[in-house]
């Protein structure tokens, strides 16, 4: 394969900023997580943050042509030139259809669109103990995976905090969005062919390994 363009999609606390973490390790890929792009924006005040702020801290998406916007100037980027790993984007069938045609007119497709899927009673267990440096988002959880020393990252010594829609009524409101807005997606890219489905209740590094497998397969099945 000589590109590798991939998404990662599922629920919130499904683990795809976990896996994504480990896949650009990996393939060393550039990594666009619309959710990270969204929080740096806030934090530092720009007119996209101004947008954003209460649309995320209510759980809700941001207007599809902001977040349009926002992928497709980091695609025209030379970094981008051999894949990329797309986390929380498209989340719409309106940002699907975007992210296809802009593909399309680089001569360019999806390699796979990477589902990593949990129930729910287990991703609110994992997004009410998760906390996040905030220096560079590192991922952690309380009981889970907690850092070696309390409220410090083990990677970049910075805080350790929790996301302000982390709170148990914003993350209901988050995982109803999910399943009316961005489940349509699991058929949409089904029917193209593109979905791999892969079991997010598993331990991460069996996850990471699943992946890894397939990934593999796919890389083989492109040079028959
Ligand atoms: P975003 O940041 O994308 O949030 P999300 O999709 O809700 O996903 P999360 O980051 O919460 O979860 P994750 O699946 O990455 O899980 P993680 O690996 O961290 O978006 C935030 C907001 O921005 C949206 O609500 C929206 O408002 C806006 N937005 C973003 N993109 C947008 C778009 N395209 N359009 C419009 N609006 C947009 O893991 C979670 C926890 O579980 C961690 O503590 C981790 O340690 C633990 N964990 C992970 N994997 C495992 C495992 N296998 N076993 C046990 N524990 C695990």
């Amino acid at each position: 394969m000589s590109e590798l363009n991939l998404i990662l999609m599922g629920p919130p606390g499904a683990g795809k900023g976990t896996q994504a973490e480990r896949l650009v390790d990996d393939f060393d890929l550039p990594y666009y997580a619309t959710g990270d792009i969204l929080r740096a924006a806030i934090a530092e005040g720009t007119e996209l943050g101004k947008e954003a702020q209460p649309i995320v801290e209510a759980g809700d998406l941001v207007p599809d042509e902001l977040m349009i916007g926002v992928i497709m100037e980091r695609f025209d980027t030379p970094e981008a030139e051999d894949g990329f790993i797309l986390d929380g984007f498209p989340r719409t069938v309106g940002q699907a259809e975007a992210l296809d045609e802009a593909l399309d007119r680089r001569g360019r497709s999806l390699t796979a669109a990477l589902l990593i899927d949990a129930p729910a009673e287990e991703v609110i267990r994992r997004l009410s103990g998760r906390r996040i440096c905030v220096k560079n988002g590192h991922v952690y959880h309380v009981e889970n995976d907690p850092p070696k020393t309390e409220g410090v990252c083990d990677q970049d010594g910075s805080r350790l905090i929790q996301r302000d829609d982390d709170k148990p009524e914003t993350i209901k409101r988050r995982l109803s969005v999910y399943r009316e807005q961005t489940e349509p997606l699991i058929d949409w890219y089904d029917q193209r062919g593109a979905l791999r489905r892969f079991d997010g209740s598993r331990p991460p590094d069996e996850v990471h390994s699943h992946i890894r497998a397939t990934l593999a397969t796919l890389a083989l099945e492109a040079e028959l």
